[in-house]
């Protein structure tokens, strides 16, 4: 069994786009994130986007509207960052508070800037297989890390748990594509899914995004299946200073020793998460100088 590191072939993407961005003529790419809010993992997830932006030379603008920001003002911000020359891509944590209307934010975000990947263009885009949109983060650094660990999914029963926009749709249509190291054959699971093992046995590599803790056991997985586990949940563990303790959606204790490939969390999709992000800025900084 191969434990995939996510933090190495994170690293290695990282150093290449550091070298890319020292390639570009003019102005630095410029990525606006904009955090509603005090959701810890908000906190930590948009403190890691903005460290990375610096480490690779991409400005990083962070916008920390407050909690009571109502629909029309988070509009009025955006409408501004769309409009403003310097921002390149623009980035709004999810999830926001519950009286926003979190979809229409992302389709606020002038999909030329949209580095998510949320708006219906992009999305649309993923499903045309036009490689012109921005791929949202997550589902691209899940591809991108099978494609740098040698997994190729051609032909293979790719089973994604979860049907979310940020994660098991747009994954799952990628998997979908009919190019290279894709071409899956792909079953997407959820949670009206009867006899969820029964179809979790059939994986050949299973994506598991549901964001339930140790959701996957070990009666859930093939033997030899590659097992990507997308989950970052925060269980409470007092033997820990922080008083929690970050697991996946996969038992991975029982799990890891049946698979032939396993990622790990931390240190599996997440960080690939935050290198894809990076790629779409400087594609955007790229694709605005040609525009
Ligand atoms: N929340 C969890 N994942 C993501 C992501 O990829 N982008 C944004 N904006 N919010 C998220």
């Amino acid at each position: 069994m191969d434990i995939i590191d996510g933090n190495r072939v994170a690293a290695d993407i990282i150093a290449e786009l550091k070298a890319e961005v020292a390639t570009i003529a003019g102005r630095r790419p410029c990525l606006a994130l904009v955090r509603v809010g005090d959701d810890p993992a908000s906190v930590s997830y948009v403190r890691k986007k903005e460290q990375t932006a610096a480490e690779i030379g991409v400005e990083g603008r962070v916008f920390l509207p407050p909690v009571s920001i109502t629909q029309q003002e988070i509009f009025a911000l955006i409408d501004q960052l769309n409009a403003d020359p310097a921002v390149d891509g623009i980035l709004v944590q999810s999830p926001l508070p519950a009286h926003l209307d979190e979809l229409a934010v992302f389709r606020r975000v002038s999909p030329e800037k949209d580095v998510d990947g949320f708006h219906t263009v992009n999305l649309g885009k993923v499903a045309q297989e036009d490689p012109t949109g921005f791929v949202a983060c997550t589902p691209a650094g899940i591809m991108e890390l099978l494609r740098r660990s040698g997994v190729d999914l051609k032909g293979k029963h790719v089973v994604v748990l979860g049907r979310s926009l940020i994660v098991g749709k747009p994954v799952a249509l990628l998997a979908l594509q009919k190019r290279a190291g894709a071409n899956g054959t792909v079953t997407v699971c959820h949670s009206a899914t009867r006899d969820l093992p029964a179809i979790t046995r059939l994986a050949d590599v299973l994506i598991a995004a549901i964001g339930r803790p140790e959701f996957v056991t070990a009666e859930m997985v093939k033997p030899g299946a590659v097992v990507i586990d997308v989950g970052i949940n925060r269980v409470p563990d007092p033997t820990r200073k922080t008083g929690y303790r970050l697991t996946g959606d996969v038992a991975f204790a029982s799990v890891a020793p049946l698979c032939s490939r396993i990622t790990p969390v931390p240190g599996g999709v997440g960080p690939m998460t935050v290198a894809m992000l990076m790629s779409n800025t400087i594609k955007a900084r790229r694709l605005r100088d040609k525009s």
